[in-house]
């Protein structure tokens, strides 16, 4: 056990390159001092995971909010917003009720992602809810970026210093087109927000590989061929097993993610069983910077 700040916080470090359980704490219920540890923990750890939960979609929202304002839940695929009266709460699911889906991302993979980099203002932390889980798959992996920059060999960190790359907002991670967006598969012309390749996070001031998603990735300024040689390199770092840790879930484990240094991902599971997770993301104080 590691005592965070002057708080006792109980925080376990997985045997993995990030993530950390909290345990023994209400999210309901935490004084100031404590909530300074947990916020320390999460810089410090990248995924923190508190199992036992309770949480209404209220307390989901009241605790999002010690971090700081929330965004507005992407709509859903099917262009309709998820919970009434409470637009930052974002369902991901594949149960279908009355012929609609309540979520989304369906029961297939997510891939690789940073969540909603292909804005200019990405948020800095998501936190995602275990209501219904399946008996078996849909597991989410986390990979530490920082890790990913760190193991570039010198000359690629060179290479790489000062480019810029586009985020493509044509996809969401479960591979569906987004709302009011025409399919494309073209890196070069597809819409998304731009941002430098390796950032500085920025409380950690440490460096970070900054990549969101590789479908439609474009690097600016580069020949298209010349782009894709390099990101394929770039992602063939990025996803090695000894960066990640990957979570199975129980219903009641709350895990939050700092979106600047890392990426998540989903396994796939059996589309009979039902999955029910909400989700809330923290806005980004500042933008993703060199
Ligand atoms: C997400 O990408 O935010 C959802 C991950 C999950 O369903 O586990």
């Amino acid at each position: 056990m590691r005592k965070e700040e002057a708080v006792r916080l109980d925080v376990r470090p997985n045997a993995a390159a990030l993530g950390a359980e909290v345990k023994g704490v209400d999210l309901r219920a935490l004084d100031e001092a404590t909530f300074q540890a947990v916020h320390r923990a999460w810089v410090d750890h990248l995924v923190l995971l508190f199992r036992g939960q309770t949480l209404s979609d209220d307390d989901l929202i009241a605790f999002s909010r010690r971090f700081g304002d929330l965004d507005w839940a992407p709509v859903q695929e099917t262009g309709r917003r998820f919970v009434d009266g409470k637009p930052e709460i974002y369902v991901v699911s594949n149960v279908i009720e009355k012929g609609e889906p309540i979520g989304s991302l369906g029961a297939g993979e997510a891939v690789w992602h940073t969540d909603m980099s292909y804005i200019e203002d990405p948020p800095k932390a998501s936190m995602l809810y275990a209501l219904e889980i399946p008996p078996s798959g849909g597991n989410t992996g986390f990979v530490n970026m920082y890790a990913a920059y760190d193991a570039l060999p010198a000359a690629l960190k060179q290479r790489v210093e000062g480019l810029v790359l586009k985020h493509d907002g044509t996809y969401n991670s479960g591979g569906y087109v987004r709302q009011g967006i025409t399919a494309t598969d073209d890196p070069v012309t597809s819409p998304g927000a731009v941002h430098p390749l390796v950032c500085t996070h920025p409380e950690s001031r440490r460096r970070v590989l900054y990549l969101g998603r590789r479908r439609n990735g474009y690097i600016l300024g580069l020949p298209l061929a010349e782009s894709e040689k390099l990101l394929d390199e770039l992602w063939s770092y990025a996803t090695r097993d000894e960066f990640t840790w990957h979570h199975q879930w129980r219903v009641g484990d709350l895990v939050m993610w700092d979106n600047r240094c890392t990426m998540h991902r989903r396994d796939p599971f059996d589309s009979s069983a039902r999955r029910v997770m909400h989700r809330t993301q923290i806005k980004g104080e500042a933008r993703p910077a060199a």
